[in-house]
């Protein structure tokens, strides 16, 4: 795994945003795994101003979502859904047919994930964009999830729901349930792209870079099986490492 060292929030969202830029001006059809979270709000907001300055174009951009609440529709401002739409899609040229997000109303929720999984077999993850959790969630993957998991409906940690509640009225409407792709799924992706930002997430950060085992109890420990992995975190997240 790659570390670069971004000094602040800002630094580190523009770094990724430079790695996207990148990637999409240099590739034909490029396709991208996406994520939510307060972590990658700040890329987002640079891939928009890039937009804005026409340096870019997504009009031949593919995305595809980590995850999505179960039980709340795509106009409630809590789903991600809502949340892409208006952090990135809606302010940009990308075409929404290409966007791609798990449906957590759609009546047959393990049928969604079926056909989620096999959407994204068909069009394989150039590069995808990942938070951390506290306890080392990636997507809505939980500790203890295997590492074989393709997209699936989780019960969410009691963990994840608290610290979630903080976008919603009160902890009660919190969704218990999210569809997320699985471990294996992405860990398909071509390259993976990890942002950490601030103390919150420094002993986190330590323990996936340290030498500890690679176990689903610390789930983004599989990272280190992972070929091309960038992990691009600021000066707080990196403050129990020395690199
Ligand atoms: P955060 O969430 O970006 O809001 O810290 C990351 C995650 O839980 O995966």
């Amino acid at each position: 795994m790659d570390i670069i060292q971004a000094k602040d929030y800002t630094e580190m969202s523009k770094l990724a945003a430079d790695l996207l830029v990148k990637h999409i001006n240099n590739t034909k059809s490029p396709i991208l795994g996406l994520a939510t979270g307060s972590t990658p709000i700040g890329l987002y907001k640079e891939l928009v101003k890039r937009y804005k300055q026409s340096e870019i174009s997504f009009k031949h951009v593919t995305t595809f979502n980590l995850d999505e609440y179960v039980g709340i529709s795509r106009s409630n401002p809590n789903s991600y859904h809502y949340f892409m739409n208006d952090n990135l899609w809606k302010h940009i040229d990308i075409d929404l047919a290409n966007v791609n997000i798990p449906d957590g109303m759609a009546d047959n929720l393990e049928k969604e994930c079926i056909e989620y999984e096999e959407r994204i077999a068909n069009q394989p993850i150039d590069i995808q964009i990942l938070g951390i959790g506290l306890n080392g969630h990636i997507g809505f993957n939980e500790p203890g999830t295997s590492f074989d998991s393709r997209t699936h409906i989780v019960e969410l940690d009691e963990s994840t729901r608290e610290a979630n509640s903080r976008f919603f009225d009160s902890l009660d409407e919190v969704p218990k349930q999210a569809i997320t792709m699985g471990i294996e799924t992405i860990m398909k992706a071509k390259k993976v792209i990890l942002l950490v930002s601030g103390k919150a997430k420094a002993t986190t950060l330590a323990k996936l870079i340290s030498n500890e085992e690679v176990t689903p109890d610390f789930p983004a420990s599989v990272l280190r099986k992972h070929k091309d992995v960038t992990i691009i975190a600021d000066e707080e997240a990196r403050e129990k490492i020395k690199l």
